[in-house]
């Protein structure tokens, strides 16, 4: 069996559901709490044992690729003043030379089109990929649980958790083949964005995925689906009925970045998981309700 060694990350999205905030910034820059979103979405991956990161850009997105390059001028600042910390928390985002490549997402016609758009670079290995809206607080990292029932299953995997059934219109959601008593099961079928009343059930896809890379293919001829959009969820569709693939429930809890109070609420609840900011953190929201 093949390792996943690379992790596809979309980052073109114009984030519309947070703007304006991100008129000018890169969504996947939003701070949570002293780090971008995207930080801790690349940190996961390495992790896991990801190698290689690759990032599905477009434009305007050029912030994105300074944040994972060296900025001499801070940096000399920063040593000339011996704020040694601070030059290591700059520095410690950088990864290895050449462990990251970009590519654009020339137009925006959905996930599954900027998945396609990492073809060349992932060749033929499976792959990882990684929604950077979606933070995911688990010990291990969500990716890391996905490569270990990866190990043990092999074919395709996808991250999935429960969610109230009036927000099934919000995700990908799956159908178990057979009831589920376990975190690892098969799936009938999935779909994208269903009204609750069509859903197939209330398990909606997490955004993080481990899947084989015959995936490229089907994404070529996936005709436009939910939102007028090439989705990545109907090609997944068509891939099950030819290759083992699997839903696991993770262990941890995920935070939609991508939706403001999401945003928001991320920002708290991983406030006060720091030991330097809960204590005042905490009485400070006392003293707000
Ligand atoms: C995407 C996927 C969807 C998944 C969701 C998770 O939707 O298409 O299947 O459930 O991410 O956040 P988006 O949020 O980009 O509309």
């Amino acid at each position: 069996m093949k390792p996943v060694r690379k992790v596809v990350i979309p980052v073109a999205g114009h984030g519309t559901r947070v703007l304006p905030a991100t008129k000018s910034t890169p969504k996947e820059l939003l701070p949570l709490v002293d780090r971008p979103l995207i930080d801790y979405v690349v940190n996961e991956a390495f992790e896991a044992g990801i190698e290689h990161v690759v990032l599905v850009t477009g434009r305007g997105k050029g912030a994105i690729d300074d944040y994972f390059d060296h900025a001499f001028e801070l940096e000399a600042g920063l040593e000339a003043k011996n704020k040694t910390d601070i030059l290591d928390s700059v520095r410690r985002v950088i990864p290895k030379a050449g462990a990251m490549s970009y590519t654009r997402q020339q137009a925006p016609l959905g996930l599954g089109h900027a998945i396609w758009c990492a073809r060349d670079i992932i060749g033929d290995e499976p792959f990882a990929i990684s929604l950077p809206d979606v933070v995911i607080d688990a010990g291990p990292g969500c990716l890391k649980q996905m490569v270990g029932e990866y190990e043990k299953s092999g074919g395709n995997i996808i991250a999935v958790e429960e969610v109230p059934r009036e927000a099934t219109n919000k995700y990908g959601v799956v159908a178990p083949k057979d009831a589920v008593n376990g975190p690892l099961f098969e799936m009938s079928g999935m779909v994208e964005k269903p009204a609750p009343e069509d859903a197939p059930s209330n398990l909606a896809i997490t955004g993080r995925y481990i899947l084989q890379p015959e995936i490229f293919g089907l994404l070529e001829t996936t005709p436009r689906g939910a939102g007028g959009e090439i989705q990545l969820t109907d090609a997944m569709d068509a891939l099950m009925k030819q290759q083992s693939f699997f839903a696991y429930v993770y262990d941890g809890v995920s935070h939609d970045c991508g939706d403001k109070l999401g945003w928001l609420k991320a920002n708290i609840a991983l406030g006060l998981k720091r030991p330097e900011f809960a204590d005042a953190l905490k009485s400070f929201i006392r003293e707000q309700v």
